[in-house]
């Protein structure tokens, strides 16, 4: 089998590329990244030993996907993945849906010219904004989690956020990017025939992420701490207690195994939430503590002014994906922050590249 990964050179692209490899066999792999993403270059050496063709190119590009030959599936892990994009000022709005959304329909062109398979990494900021930042909270001093007292919205349960809490914009710039995408490989499979997965995950951490403080937060927060750089609690009273749950990326190769050798369509639902779920849980704080049981004392500050898009609380609900696809997030998260922290050991300027 033949599978096409964009956004390869990143820090999800490069896990699947690693994992699918170890764990299929006879896969054939072709990535393609466009370098766009600082520190990405670093991942480009390994290919050529893994037996993989790299190709320097652009999702945008068209003249870029004429050159690539037919494959199988295309698992589209390219793109602005920071919900500050496009509202920064690091990247232009116009920019952020030229390589999120366009890019996105070039590759359904890509598919539906080979018949291939696609399967979409979106994400959990496909929810709404307004929504999510109305849940009501708790807090005992440690972390935010949910007022089981209260009524709740629709889509939120113990569990989380599952698949039918609301959608409705605005979500941020690049939740919309991903939201329209979704929509549109869902047109494009049904009008054109080609078998479609569209994967929402939660936030995904590991080593080699490329870490700033707006993206890839638990490998930005490690080596900051590991390297005595600033750290700051941003909004939410600066306590540092909004939470989030953590994937590892290697947890989602057994449901892509399952879904790229998937026959018969319309049995499962296209649309899927994986993620760490409440047992991965943490906030910054609780982060903090971790990081000074294993690597000493360092002073973090608090900045209380907002941040766009920002929200005290996500967990991701993936009892869907248990039921449908028999999967269950694997990697603890003291075993993901643990490879991280091991990580920055043994790269001390890791922050230097990837925020250069
Ligand atoms: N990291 C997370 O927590 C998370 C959570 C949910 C979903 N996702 C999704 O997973 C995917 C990968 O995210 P990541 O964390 O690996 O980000 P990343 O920035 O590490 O990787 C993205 C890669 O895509 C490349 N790229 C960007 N625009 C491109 C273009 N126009 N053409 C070719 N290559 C391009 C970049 O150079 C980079 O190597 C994204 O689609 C993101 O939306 C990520």
């Amino acid at each position: 089998m033949k599978i096409l990964i964009t956004g390869a050179c990143g820090f999800v692209g490069n896990c699947l590329v690693e994992a699918l490899l170890e764990n299929c066999e006879g896969l054939e792999i072709i990535g393609l990244d466009n370098l766009s993403r600082a520190g990405s270059e670093i991942n480009r050496s390994n290919f050529k030993k893994q037996g993989v063709t790299f190709i320097h190119g652009d999702i945008r590009s068209i003249s870029d996907l004429e050159t690539i030959p037919p494959v199988d599936w295309v698992i589209d892990a390219a793109a602005n993945p920071s919900v500050l994009a496009g509202k920064d000022g690091s990247t232009s709005s116009r920019q952020l849906i030229e390589n999120n959304l366009y890019g996105t329909v070039n590759l359904l062109e890509f598919c539906k010219q080979h018949k291939a398979g696609f399967i979409l990494l979106s994400t959990s900021r496909v929810y709404a904004l307004k929504e999510l930042s109305s849940i009501p909270i708790v807090t005992d001093g440690t972390h935010f989690s949910v007022n089981q007292t209260a009524t709740l919205p629709q889509g939120l349960t113990v569990n989380g956020i599952s698949e039918n809490f609301s959608t409705t914009p605005p979500l941020s710039l690049y939740g919309n990017t991903k939201l329209a995408s979704e929509n549109l490989a869902i047109e494009y499979s049904d009008a054109f025939d080609f078998p479609l997965w569209i994967n929402r995950c939660g936030v995904l951490a590991g080593k080699g992420q490329f870490g700033r403080p707006d993206q890839g937060i638990l490998a930005y927060w490690v080596h900051s701490w590991a390297q005595k750089k600033p750290l700051r609690y941003i909004g939410f009273e600066g306590k540092g207690l909004q939470t989030r749950d953590f994937l590892h990326p290697k947890d989602l190769v057994s449901v892509i195994k399952k879904q790229i050798n998937h026959i018969g369509r319309g049995q499962k639902p296209i649309i899927s939430n994986f993620s760490g779920g409440i047992h991965s849980a943490r906030s910054l704080l609780e982060m903090s503590n971790w990081c000074e049981n294993r690597f000493g004392p360092h002073e973090v500050t608090s900045d209380l002014s907002p941040r766009p898009f920002d929200i005290p609380w996500m967990i991701l609900d993936s009892q869907q994906a248990k039921k449908e696809w028999d999967w269950e997030p694997t990697t603890p998260f003291e075993d993901i922050i643990e490879e991280i922290a091991q990580h920055s050991e043994t790269h001390p300027t890791w922050l230097d590249l990837s925020i250069a």
